[in-house]
């Protein structure tokens, strides 16, 4: 049976710390449930192996939530989406054999979907208005990169992290600071009252021609800031203006770099995806800049930018409509873990 504009989507999305399924009806998303692992809390970070054990035990369930709110069963699906790669090996290994394992006993079609294509894409699961070519910023705990993106099927990387993601320094940054895990929200909850010009902290790579980020610069300032200038006497003042210092270094590099790319790639519209997208700093500064060179800014709710199933069902949905129907028909292929590369340079 060939998928067609109204036939009904199920997606999978596992690649991390959320095991997430959603369900597609037609263009209209019917359900999207994350389960959220809280093992790794105590441990400041994730631990793949309790990641992994935590999907098989969510899995199904899962599964099971999103048909039962989208008010389908099994049947009524006519292809399935999953996320491939990148992501922890075990975790992704989960959700594609769950997949796999449905496709074989429905005879359903299975799209191999990568994880950062998914958040490159979110922004048009509550707006389809946006207009090609545009740049995604996509910002997470694992990601920071920029792409141009022409269409639902050509898009590059115009710039990558080379060292830590964006979310990934505020997480170290929070750590240093004896915050909890996950802690760029912590950060920026304190930057609210701090003063963001109270440390000059270094804004790595942002002079330079390309489009690359560097992050790792900024964590070590802020360690030797906390060890050498306070003598590790961390008042309550100096974390506040330590977090709003950061976080303004932070959002700095990521709206200068952006801008510069709209200004060299002439398009109009901005994406940010990924869970940094919920910085209060990285969205004020972006909007601010982007409504004086009249650029259009879609940043999804918080519930479709960090990992979720809907956004592998929303691009699944549109290579389903866009490729012949045996083109998924492959139970065959693999997990990976590689991100998207880069393919330009300046
Ligand atoms: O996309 P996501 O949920 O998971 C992946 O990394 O794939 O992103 C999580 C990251 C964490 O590093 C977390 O600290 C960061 O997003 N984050 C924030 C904020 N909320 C979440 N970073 C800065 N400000 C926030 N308000
Ligand atoms: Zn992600």
């Amino acid at each position: 049976m060939p998928f067609t504009p109204d036939s009904i989507l199920l997606a999978i999305e596992s690649s991390c710390d959320e095991t997430s399924a959603a369900v597609y009806e037609g263009a209209t998303l019917r359900s999207n449930i994350i389960s959220s692992q809280l093992v790794h809390i105590n441990f400041g970070g994730i631990v793949p192996e309790l990641a992994s054990r935590a999907h098989i035990q969510n899995i199904a369930p899962v599964v099971q939530a999103a048909l039962q709110e989208a008010g389908l069963g099994m049947r009524d699906v006519a292809a399935l989406a999953v996320t491939q790669q990148p992501g922890l090996a075990g975790a992704l290994t989960v959700g594609s054999n769950f997949a796999k394992g449905l496709a074989v006993r429905y005879g359903l079609p299975i799209v191999p979907v990568n994880h950062i294509e998914g958040h490159i894409f979110s922004a048009f699961i509550e707006n389809a208005s946006i207009q090609f070519p545009f740049l995604a910023l996509v910002v997470s705990g694992g990601h920071t990169s920029l792409f141009l993106v022409e269409s639902f099927e050509k898009y590059s990387v115009i710039g990558s992290t080379r060292d830590d993601a964006a979310g990934e320094a505020f997480d170290k940054i929070a750590k240093l600071l004896g915050l909890g895990y996950p802690g760029g929200i912590q950060v920026d909850k304190l930057a609210q009252e701090g003063n963001p010009k109270a440390i000059a902290f270094p804004r790595g790579m942002m002079r330079e021609e390309h489009f690359d980020f560097s992050f790792s610069g900024l964590k070590t300032a802020v360690r030797l800031h906390v060890q050498q200038t306070l003598q590790n006497n961390v008042s309550p003042e100096a974390l506040r203006d330590i977090c709003a210092s950061a976080q303004e270094a932070i959002a700095d590099v990521l709206v200068h770099k952006t801008m510069k790319a709209v200004k060299q790639f002439q398009v109009r519209d901005i994406v940010v995806a990924g869970g940094v997208a919920a910085n209060s700093r990285l969205r004020s500064l972006l909007s601010e800049h982007a409504a004086r060179q009249s650029v259009n800014v879609f940043i999804p709710s918080m519930k479709f930018c960090t990992d979720n199933a809907a956004m592998i069902a929303c691009i699944g949905r549109e290579k389903l409509l866009r490729n012949p129907h045996h083109s998924y028909d492959s139970l065959t292929f693999g997990i990976g873990s590689t991100a998207i590369r880069a393919k330009y340079r300046p």
